[in-house]
């Protein structure tokens, strides 16, 4: 059959590739209200055609079909980040390997062991805030996420090494702050090393300073094997594949980075939406706080987690500006039928999780703030995807999920917050992500002196 791409828009591609880093959403919405559910686009250059789909059955076909693969190579564009090892950029066999090294650490019957760490972190952050002072939600949560980064995934506590990486890897994150900074992951021409005072020399500097650190951690780890602890650095350590090989330095220290920038970000603003939709809506921030004063004084991070309309909110969070907008690529190995639409092989397709998020037909108003549509129906695994799905179903769900809820659920119950954002929050991007706008600015109005039920909540089971 005659190869057949989806439609697309008539404009160079390099207005393209500009309107989708500057606007991605009215890019996606303008493309979607012309085209719907599957179009082309040319972000990637004139030659290069790129589809994105966002009907459910066209997403299950890219993520569960095997002609579809997830190819490393279309993800290069991070390795200055995070390392040629990083399970983003590692395909076929590699990557298959990768993943079951890593899965048993981040498996979600392991998060249990880091309820108390959460909750502690989120107080030790919090208790910082003085009272009636404008901050920045985002900011906070940022603080709070790297801080369990660095001691659930990289297990760095306090000490001379935590207080240096701190700062080198939140220096290094700020990459991805504006278009601008993140232009030199787009355009790679930017990349040029005219001396550490040039932004692309400064970053590697930096970058060489956290790697200094990080292989210090992994051989003294190596030297002085402490099976008691139960960072993940710990479990990735001791991991070992089919053949009986463990991981190499390079390869641990490409993870931890592709972790920080996987899991870091994401998390944060994911919080901090949360905390947003939640302040801006007195019926939500009510019913929430009901279901969180209903906890038993021992409650445990466990019971937390499975809260009903907790989970529901977080949910319509990830729904309505899911944090990654778009899933990694796939491509097929053969010519394939998608949508109606004959591509050749090797068509990069990405699942629009946004767009999908969006649809009508699955979330009516579905520009509205609904946690409620996520306790009367159940939604699939393609209609509902913040997180993607199939070969590349984000590694740190179980954690990014159990984070929130108890970081949500600490903050509420021990401190009254009040959002000083009048006007809706638009969504931008930041780097690769979608995030709110200013970062939502916010105030600490009280700290709960006698709180409601668990004043701490002990996340071990
Ligand atoms: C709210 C927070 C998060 C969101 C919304 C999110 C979203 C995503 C999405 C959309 C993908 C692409 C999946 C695909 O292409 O099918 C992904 C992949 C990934 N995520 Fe997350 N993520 C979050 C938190 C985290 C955390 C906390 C970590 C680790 C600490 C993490 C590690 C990863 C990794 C390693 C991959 C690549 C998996 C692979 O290539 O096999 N993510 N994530």
């Amino acid at each position: 059959m005659k190869a057949q791409l989806p439609p697309a828009s008539k404009r160079p591609a390099l207005w393209e590739k500009i309107y989708w880093i500057a606007d991605p959403l009215d890019y996606m919405d303008t493309y979607a209200r012309q085209y719907e559910d599957i179009f082309t686009n040319y972000i990637l250059g004139a030659n290069n055609p790129w589809i994105f789909v966002s009907h459910p059955q066209g997403i299950q076909k890219v993520l569960t079909d095997d002609i579809f693969e997830a190819p490393g190579s279309v993800n290069k564009i991070l390795a200055p980040l995070t390392g040629d090892n990083s399970i983003f950029i590692l395909e076929g066999d590699r990557h298959k390997r990768e993943r079951k090294l890593l899965m048993p650490s981040f498996h979600g019957e392991r998060m249990r062991d880091y309820g108390e760490l959460i909750t502690d972190i989120t107080h030790q952050i919090m208790e910082k805030l003085p009272l009636k002072q404008t901050f920045i939600a985002r900011d906070i949560m940022q603080a709070i996420s790297l801080d369990v980064i660095l001691k659930v995934v990289f297990g760095v506590y306090e000490g001379e090494r935590y207080n240096q990486l701190k700062p080198l890897l939140s220096g290094m994150l700020d990459i991805g702050k504006s278009p601008l900074t993140s232009s030199f992951l787009f355009f790679p021409i930017l990349q040029q090393n005219l001396g550490s005072w040039s932004p692309w020399g400064y970053f590697l500097k930096q970058r060489q300073k956290i790697d200094e650190l990080l292989y210090a951690e992994i051989r003294e780890r190596r030297e002085n094997p402490d099976e008691s602890r139960t960072d993940m650095l710990n479990l990735m350590i001791a991991a070992r594949d089919e053949e009986g090989n463990p991981m190499t330095d390079q390869e641990l220290r490409d993870e931890l980075l592709t972790f920080l920038f996987a899991g870091h970000e994401t998390t944060a603003t994911a919080m901090a939406w949360a905390l947003y939709w939640i302040h801006h809506q007195p019926e939500v921030y009510e019913k929430l706080m009901s279901e969180l004063n209903s906890l038993s004084r021992d409650a445990d991070g466990m019971e937390i987690f499975r809260l009903p309309y907790l989970t529901a909110v977080c949910q319509e969070t990830l729904r309505i500006y899911p944090v990654g907008m778009l899933t990694f690529a796939r491509t097929n190995k053969e010519s394939v039928d998608l949508m109606g639409y004959q591509l050749p092989p090797k068509t990069p397709v990405v699942g629009c999780i946004y767009l999908t998020h969006r649809r009508e037909d699955l979330y009516p108003q579905a520009d509205q703030f609904k946690p409620e549509r996520f306790l009367e129906r159940k939604f699939s695994a393609y209609e509902f995807l913040p997180f993607g799905g199939g070969s590349r179903l984000c590694l740190g769900m179980a954690l990014a999920q159990y984070e929130m809820k108890l970081v949500l659920a600490t903050i509420l119950l021990n401190y009254e917050l009040h959002s000083l954002e009048k006007q809706p929050v638009k969504a931008v991007r930041r780097g690769i992500t979608l995030a709110p706008k200013g970062g939502i600015k916010m105030e600490l109005l009280n700290k709960r002196s006698q709180p409601p039920k668990p004043r701490v909540l002990v996340g071990t089971v």
